[in-house]
């Protein structure tokens, strides 16, 4: 699979997941959008770049720091994610912000043109997450800061339901197996890979969110809403309900006290400043 390719396959998810995209009643992005625009200590008046944007989750608390006196600038390669957003944008009266469809592996913007760029649980998707932060601290002035966030451990009940839901996948949709290390593990790869992009890590935190799902109807609708439907979409029509059943079986270990089930994600929030005088040779890694 080439990196354009594995990125079409992406946005193509996303693009199908925009309309229901944190619009399921679960508190998930919008928490850890609300976290990284806290993190990010957005001044009014200032220059905001948010990369990925979907359904505003960062773009909306971004544009209320900056107020009417700043600007930001959403882009997301979904077409549907970019219609919607905006369209809630203006709807709240929102004039500081515009969306566009753009891609965050390249985006082409003027250089330091940004005091702050920020990516809600993005990076990681991207086909060259190192050439893609490269990227935006370029578009950083010499004072700005990038903001990202990461999935830090998702909750072993859900790991276990995605697995029960994995194993009615035909052999040939099985997912190939999960690399062993990846550019954003944890807080030494990270460090690593800011670094490698010519950045400089000055904190890293940990924002815990919970999740609660009325039942295990609710849950799939909510994982149909986002990236999880890469999966649904390749369960045979005729395994669905078995899939539904069994994860639902996995799902019963996380039921709390009231009825719902509950599910803890931790996310990791990076801030990042261009280091002067650009990347460190990769053999300094
Ligand atoms: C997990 S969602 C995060 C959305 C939002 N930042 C949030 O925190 O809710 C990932 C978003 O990135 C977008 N995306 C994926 N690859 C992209 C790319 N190469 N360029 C722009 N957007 C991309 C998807 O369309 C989707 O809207």
């Amino acid at each position: 699979m080439t990196s354009s390719t594995h990125s079409n396959s992406i946005v193509e998810v996303f693009e199908q997941a925009a309309a229901s995209y944190d619009r399921t009643g679960v508190s998930y992005f919008e928490p850890f959008g609300a976290a990284l625009v806290g993190c990010a200590g957005i001044l009014p008046g200032e220059r905001v770049l948010d990369v990925g944007c979907g359904r505003g989750a960062v773009l909306l608390p971004a544009a209320a720091a900056t107020g009417p006196t700043g600007h930001v600038t959403g882009i997301d390669l979904a077409p549907t994610m970019v219609k919607l957003t905006a369209e809630d944008a203006a709807r709240a009266g929102l004039t500081q912000v515009e969306v566009r469809v753009g891609d965050a592996q390249q985006p082409s913007l003027p250089p330091h043109s940004f005091d702050v760029v920020l990516a809600g649980m993005v990076v990681f998707l991207l086909p060259e997450p190192e050439q893609a932060l490269r990227a935006y601290g370029r578009l950083l002035r010499p004072t700005g800061r990038l903001v990202v966030s990461t999935p830090g451990a998702y909750d072993p009940a859900f790991v276990a339901a995605m697995e029960a839901l994995g194993a009615h996948l035909p052999p040939a949709e099985q997912p190939p197996p999960a690399p062993t290390a990846g550019p954003f593990d944890d807080e030494q790869t990270i460090t690593a890979t800011m670094a490698a992009a010519g950045l400089d890590v000055t904190a890293i935190s940990e924002h815990r969110v919970e999740s609660r799902f009325q039942d295990v109807d609710h849950w799939m609708r909510w994982m149909w809403s986002h990236g999880g439907r890469a999966l649904l979409q390749h369960l045979p029509a005729d395994r669905l309900d078995a899939a539904t059943t069994d994860a639902a079986r996995v799902l019963e270990s996380v039921r709390a006290p009231g009825g719902d089930l509950m599910l803890t994600t931790v996310g990791r929030i990076t801030i990042a400043v261009p280091r002067p005088g650009g990347p460190a040779p990769a053999a300094a890694l």
